[in-house]
């Protein structure tokens, strides 16, 4: 019965996804593509080609340095407390266990090379991969890892990811006192870690498709040029003792904020508590009375990536970003709404493609506008109006989260800003 109308002016058109099954960071739709386990566990020599790609690899064995027993997150913890609690708290910990992780990976039938990024150490297969029947990734040819610690798989991506080489703990180096080696490598302990799996590309099949770019979007955005990276922004400093009982230390929180959406039900709070809004918005509204007693009402709305330094939203392309906008009486009626929404549309079938893009890049307002004409009977000319604007952040849509068998288990989504502005008169045109 709402006679309003809503002319928004956004630069891009609305495509509907004709079908969407499976799709995850690495997106697929459920085209049987299965493990050929029949294929042979030892083909001939000349038929097995090594593993090109580096996704396709995992992180070496490693051996347990000198002084400790295992390289578990659990024993780390027993010196290093707070760091341990932090990264408990992270999605990094969780990244085998996730559900979506789980649903999706088994409607692949388990895909081997999936879990090289959730589980990214040797010591975390009790199979690992070292070798493909003729190219092929559907034909792995696998090697039984005797010192398989079931223990350490289910710490998916733990502190050895990181920080454990070549029998020494790689870190900053404080040269303080230690009870194992200690070393400093640049190289792994840095942003390269970070963007060796959060930077992807890789086409396997027509349906399935591994496409993050979260690194390639650092690089060709403002934050090298403000001297800042994935580790300055996601694990701030913090002045501490880092071991129990040592001195205090230029230290590094060990959470990995993102998106702010929690991975299980009761950590919602927590989660959304470490947030950090990497976008910021700014509403304007002015009402034109019509001489019919109608109020037309022009909303602007300028959505600002200012903090992050990637696309907003980055990584799995089934992330997406809302700003509800509703159109308020004072009593907090809604007479007229709107919802825009931020990121990729992808579609699976025939063949994975994206069909469209409008994801915030960092540092580029995106100004949108929007029309909405009330009758003199439904608030219109009399009484004041308010603009309210809810932000949230998703992970995947209902429709998805169904499709996984996890609809209602799992958080969804977070709200992440919520404004609500007085709608003024329309200034008076200026006079000379
Ligand atoms: C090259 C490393 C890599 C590989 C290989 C990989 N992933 Fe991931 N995966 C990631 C990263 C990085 C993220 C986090 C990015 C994000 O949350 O946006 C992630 C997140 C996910 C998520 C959670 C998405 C979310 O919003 O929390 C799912 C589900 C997932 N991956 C499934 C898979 C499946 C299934 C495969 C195999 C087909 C796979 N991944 C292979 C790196 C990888
Ligand atoms: C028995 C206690 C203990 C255990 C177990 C332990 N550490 Fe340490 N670690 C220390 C102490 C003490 C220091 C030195 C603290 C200082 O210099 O302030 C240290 C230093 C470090 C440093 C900084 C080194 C530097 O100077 O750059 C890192 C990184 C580190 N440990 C990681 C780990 C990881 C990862 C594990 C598990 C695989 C682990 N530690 C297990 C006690 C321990
Ligand atoms: C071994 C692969 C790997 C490495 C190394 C890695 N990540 Fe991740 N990261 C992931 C995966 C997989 C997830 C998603 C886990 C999940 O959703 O369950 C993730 C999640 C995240 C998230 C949380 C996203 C959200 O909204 O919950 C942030 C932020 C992040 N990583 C940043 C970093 C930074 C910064 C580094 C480097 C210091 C790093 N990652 C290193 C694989 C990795
Ligand atoms: C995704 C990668 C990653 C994981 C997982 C990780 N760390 Fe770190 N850690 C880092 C980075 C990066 C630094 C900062 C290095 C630097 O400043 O040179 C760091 C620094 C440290 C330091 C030195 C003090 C500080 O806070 O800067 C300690 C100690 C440490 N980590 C322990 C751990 C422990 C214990 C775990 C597991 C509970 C863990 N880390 C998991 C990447 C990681
Ligand atoms: C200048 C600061 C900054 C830098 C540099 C940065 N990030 Fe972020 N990142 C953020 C902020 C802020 C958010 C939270 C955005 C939000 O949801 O509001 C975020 C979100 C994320 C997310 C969650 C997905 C999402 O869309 O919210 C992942 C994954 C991530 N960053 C990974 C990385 C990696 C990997 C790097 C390095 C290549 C990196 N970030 C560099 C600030 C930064």
């Amino acid at each position: 019965m709402t006679k309003a109308i809503a002319r928004a002016a956004p630069v891009f058109s609305v495509v509907l996804l004709s079908l969407s099954s499976l799709l995850g960071a690495c997106g697929s739709c459920d085209d049987g593509a299965t493990v050929d386990t029949s294929a042979p566990v030892v083909p001939a020599e000349d038929a097995v080609t090594p593993l090109a790609e580096p996704w396709m690899r995992v992180i070496p064995f490693q051996e347990t340095p000198e002084g400790l027993e295992t390289i578990r997150a659990a024993e780390c913890g027993e010196c290093h407390t707070e760091i341990y609690a932090e990264w408990q708290t992270a999605t990094h910990a969780v990244a085998l266990q996730d559900l979506q992780f789980q649903a999706e990976w088994n409607k692949d039938d388990k895909l081997w090379f999936c879990a090289n990024c959730h589980t990214p150490l040797a010591n975390q297969f009790e199979e690992v991969v070292v070798g493909l029947v003729d190219g092929d990734y559907r034909r792995p040819v696998t090697e039984h890892n005797d010192r398989f610690d079931p223990v350490l798989e289910q710490e998916s991506i733990t502190c050895a990811t990181c920080h454990v080489r070549d029998g020494a703990i790689l870190g900053p180096g404080f040269g303080g006192e230690s009870p194992h080696p200690v070393r400093v490598d640049p190289t792994v302990l840095s942003q390269q870690v970070c963007v060796g799996c959060h930077n992807v590309h890789a086409r396997l099949s027509p349906t399935l498709v591994c496409n993050f770019s979260t690194g390639d979007e650092w690089a060709m955005g403002p934050a090298p040029r403000e001297g800042l990276g994935c580790i300055d922004c996601h694990m701030p400093t913090v002045e501490r003792p880092i071991a129990e009982g040592g001195p205090v230390r230029t230290s590094h929180v060990h959470r990995w904020p993102g998106s702010g959406i929690a991975k299980f039900p009761e950590d919602v709070e927590t989660v959304r508590g470490f947030y950090v809004p990497g976008y910021q918005i700014e509403v304007t509204a002015h009402r034109t009375e019509t001489d019919e007693g109608e109020a037309a009402v022009a909303i602007e709305l300028t959505v600002t990536n200012h903090r992050a330094g990637h696309v907003l939203p980055t990584g799995d392309v089934e992330r997406f970003i809302t700003m509800s906008l509703s159109l308020q009486s004072e009593d907090g009626v809604s007479l007229w709404d709107h919802e825009e929404r931020f990121g990729e549309r992808w579609e699976w079938h025939p063949e994975a493609r994206q069909l469209s893009d409008n994801s915030l890049e960092p540092r580029v307002p995106r100004e949108l506008l929007f029309e909405a004409t009330l009758p003199a009977d439904q608030g219109g000319a009399d009484g004041p109006l308010f603009v309210e604007v809810i932000g949230q952040n998703h992970r995947m849509t209902e429709e998805n989260a169904e499709s996984d068998g996890i609809l209602g288990q799992y958080p969804l989504a977070v709200e992440t800003m919520r404004t609500r502005v007085e709608v003024t008169a329309e200034e008076a045109p200026v006079q000379d």
